[in-house]
């Protein structure tokens, strides 16, 4: 029983913005939503997905923040579970992972049929689905070009959380389709040499790297932003 309540109070805590707005790392996710507009102000960024090295260093709690302060913002905004082997998106907004990605992907789903709706009334999720057996396969098909085209008529911002660029291919496949890809780093974690060959292999591979996220900087020692504003 225990066990279960630290579950749902460390999830909770990954949507800081959704739930403490006003808090310097909100903030802070704040600044990577108006650098992401800046980066890209000849090109209307609609569609983006979020990756980095390895395992671990925060790409879904960096996805689920990003996409929350674009809905903040007002933009009619889509989070989808593009990591088909170790999703955690249904988790996190603890909705329930029967039917998601994975089927539009072998199915005949609309995306409406797919999306949930949040908390947050401009921002809907799609959960993973059943892991499926070719994750790079599928999100590389015909079917996942689509199924952006089908989401844009609906959705302002979609952004993907994807699996870490050194174990599988997947986000190398999907980087090809979306406007462009921001790359997470774990202060304390990431390797130097391992941030810099992720970053090589997305631009082998055509990616449009928009920026870098270094997440879990210690607070401390950026004392700026707890003065900053609000
Ligand atoms: N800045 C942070 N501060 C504290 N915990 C973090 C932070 N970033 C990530 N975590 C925790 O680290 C774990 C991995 O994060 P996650 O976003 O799931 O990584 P990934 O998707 O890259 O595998 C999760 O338990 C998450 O809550
Ligand atoms: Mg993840």
């Amino acid at each position: 029983m225990a066990r279960k309540k630290k579950t749902v109070n460390t999830r909770a805590k990954n949507l800081v913005t959704k739930d403490n707005p006003k808090s310097p790392i909100a903030e802070q996710f704040r600044t990577v939503r108006t650098n992401l507009q800046f980066t890209s102000v000849d090109t209307d960024l609609e569609t983006m997905l979020v990756t980095s090295a390895n395992p671990s260093e925060g790409k879904s709690v960096t996805t689920a923040n990003t996409a929350i302060v674009f809905a903040q913002q007002g933009k009619k905004t889509l989070l989808v579970d593009a990591d088909l082997r170790k999703p955690t998106i249904h988790y996190t907004f603890r909705v329930p992972n029967t039917i998601g990605l994975s089927n539009y992907l072998i199915g005949a789903q609309k995306v409406a049929e797919i999306a949930n709706p949040t908390e947050l009334n401009k921002l809907d999720v799609i959960t993973c689905g059943p892991i499926p057996p070719n994750p790079s396969e599928l999100l590389g098909s015909n079917k996942m070009k689509e199924f952006i085209e089908e989401a844009k008529k609906t959705y302002d911002m979609i952004i993907f959380d994807t699996p870490p660029v050194h174990a599988v291919t997947d986000s190398q496949v999907l980087a090809n389709f979306v406007d462009g890809v921001l790359l997470v780093v774990r202060s304390k974690q990431t390797e130097k040499e391992s941030a810099l060959k992720a970053k090589e292999q997305l631009e082998q591979s055509q990616a449009n790297l928009l920026g870098v996220v270094l997440n879990d900087q210690d607070v401390k020692s950026s004392n700026y932003y707890y003065y900053y504003g609000q």
